[in-house]
């Protein structure tokens, strides 16, 4: 791996997220907020349904050692479905790392579904590990190994009374959103994100995937690129805010 910006040279996963620590100084009112996407040149979130073919085995460890640093990591209802979630912190040294660094061995899973038509065969409800927590319109789920708790809103589900569930009620200080695109829109349109973590893999898809973005999006937001970095041919971009 190497790094384009700033200080170009080479670099590797560890050092360049070594001094990123989501979880300090937290605002009161809602948990500091990153999303992790990856897109095709074309600016797809998807491939044949899913993610499984973009993005390089760098990108997955680049996820991976994201996860480690924050409370919850937080996806829609179409994630789930595509992308069939097991143990968010699937690897034991990353669990007893998070443990060594304040955070619990788990993060908290937070999915925000509506309709609650859930993959409930999927791993990361069936591992039995950690705990799962469903913002939803029904209130009444499926008996599960992994604890599911529901949050059950009355018409339609506002991401900003989410996030200020998860700071007030579960002290969530850093939530890591993993898509997909309609969920990432809403957080656009709210002005709720802090950080940007893009993965540029060189492939167009076209067809009828999704874009990385989509919902009613406001007309421009700005970010400022802090790290460029290069590996396998995928660029990892992030932004912050200006
Ligand atoms: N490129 C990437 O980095 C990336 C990341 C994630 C996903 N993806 C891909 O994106 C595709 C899925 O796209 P998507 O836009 O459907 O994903 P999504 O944003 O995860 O899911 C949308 C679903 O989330 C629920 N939802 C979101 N906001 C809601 C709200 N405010 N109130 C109630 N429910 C809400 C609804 O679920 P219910 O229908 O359950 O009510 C809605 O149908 C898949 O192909 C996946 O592989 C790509």
């Amino acid at each position: 791996m190497r790094r384009l910006f700033p200080d170009p040279g080479p670099t590797d996963l560890d050092a360049e997220l070594d001094s990123y620590l989501p979880i300090e100084n937290p605002p009161d009112h809602r948990p500091r907020v990153a999303v992790n996407m990856v897109t095709t040149l074309d600016g797809r979130a998807a491939q044949g349904g899913n993610t499984k073919q973009l993005g390089s085995k760098t990108d997955t460890e680049h996820l991976l050692a994201l996860r480690t640093r924050f409370d919850a990591v937080m996806i829609g209802g179409g994630t789930m479905r595509a992308e069939r979630y097991g143990r968010i912190i699937s690897r034991p040294e990353n669990r007893k790392r998070r443990e060594e660094e304040g955070l619990s061995a788990d993060a908290l899973a937070v999915i925000v579904s509506g309709d609650l038509d859930l993959p409930f065969d999927a791993p990361l409800f069936t591992d039995g590990s950690g705990r799962v927590l469903i913002f939803t319109r029904k209130d009444e789920a499926p008996q599960t190994e992994t604890p599911v708790d529901l949050i059950t809103v009355e018409g339609l589900i506002d991401t900003s009374d989410v996030l200020t569930h998860l700071r007030v009620e579960e002290n969530v200080r850093a939530v890591l959103c993993e898509g997909g695109p309609r969920l990432f829109g809403q957080l656009v349109a709210g002005d709720l994100i802090d950080d940007f973590f893009l993965t540029t893999t060189p492939v167009m898809t076209g067809g009828d995937a999704p874009h990385i973005l989509e919902g009613n999006l406001p007309d421009r937001v700005d970010f400022r690129l802090e790290s460029l970095l290069e590996a396998d041919g995928d660029l990892f971009a992030r932004y912050g805010r200006p």
